[in-house]
């Protein structure tokens, strides 16, 4: 073979290299940019509170977070999220905040797309996350979904749902002035509970009240790198969990990885998801429907059984 004949093959190998990576490249974009965004997964889970009266044994909470309606996040999947969540049917929709990415016109844009869940019997309660607060203050996002979808927006305070159950629900962790205490007050500890923080790390605040906690703000790390651990937004350093179940003493929290896009219109093995939480009088460890969750790529458990966090100060 002679040298023009060499130089011919290790050109084409190049070229077909380079192709390959392009494709590569351009397969991963699309679907990251164009796929995955839309791609809703549904959890299905249930947890075990020991108060939780007989009459409401089996109950489902749907659970959604981090809309961030703005300039990023497909109407399409907001719309998918709600009509999903309206067709189950849950006795009650948790909402846990990062409504809207920034400012009280997407809350007023954002709440007709949630009107489908006005039906539900519990009703649909909230809490506020970081981009709730535009120009440092929740209240506009907050009036602005209560007055137009019907949505108690719970601020340091608690709403009893039914006879025996409470939901609390605590400011931001970074952009409020989250009291857990105040929040809790009035309910008593034979009252089953669950509890609302955007960050979960607001969880830190309730974990000597037995509570199913419900939280996001993490997006399951959005865009996931095989191997590499999920990116963790501001305000949870040192936290140990990203996504799914932990047992942080008496309360057992649950981390959704979404249904928004926050930062960079993309999420990579990281879909959106829509949590659906059936309350079970009892004890032990929640229970996740290990058909029905995401890419196992989580770098901590996604059940709260061989895990208990605790805080050592
Ligand atoms: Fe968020």
């Amino acid at each position: 073979m002679d040298k023009t004949e060499q130089k011919r093959i290790g050109r084409r190998r190049f070229l077909k290299r380079l192709g390959m990576t392009i494709g590569v490249c351009a397969g991963v974009y699309g679907d990251a940019r164009y796929v995955e965004p839309y791609r809703i997964e549904v959890s299905r889970h249930t947890a075990f509170l020991p108060e939780l009266p007989l009459e409401l044994d089996g109950i489902v909470i749907a659970h959604l977070t981090d809309m961030h309606y703005g300039p990023i996040t497909p109407t399409k999947t907001i719309r998918d999220a709600v009509g999903i969540t309206a067709r189950e049917n849950p006795h009650l929709v948790a909402l846990t905040g990062d409504f809207v990415h920034g400012s009280i016109d997407q809350a007023v844009r954002l709440a007709p797309l949630l009107k489908p869940l006005e039906t539900v019997p519990f009703g649909v309660i909230a809490c506020l996350g970081n981009h709730d607060y535009p120009k440092y203050s929740g209240d506009g996002v907050a009036n602005a979904l209560q007055a137009r979808a019907g949505v108690r927006v719970l601020r340091n305070e608690n709403v009893i749902v039914a006879p025996g159950l409470a939901v609390a629900g605590i400011e931001d962790t970074m952009r409020g002035k989250p009291d857990t205490a105040r929040a809790f007050q009035g309910v008593s500890d034979r009252d089953a509970c669950i509890f609302l923080t955007h960050n979960p790390v607001g969880v830190w605040g309730a974990t000597r009240r037995s509570c199913v906690a419900l939280s996001g703000h993490t997006h399951g790390g959005q865009v996931r790198i095989p191997g590499f651990p999920a990116h963790r937004p501001p305000g949870m350093v040192g936290f140990p969990l990203v996504e799914g179940w932990g047992t942080f003493d008496r309360a057992k929290l649950f981390i959704s990885r979404g249904v928004g896009l926050g930062g960079v219109p993309f999420r990579f093995f990281c879909p959106p998801e829509v949590a659906f939480i059936t309350l079970k009088r009892g004890r032990g460890a929640p229970e996740t429907a290990t058909n029905l969750v995401g890419r196992g790529m989580s770098n901590v458990t996604r059940f709260g059984k061989d895990l208990i966090h605790r805080r050592y100060f």
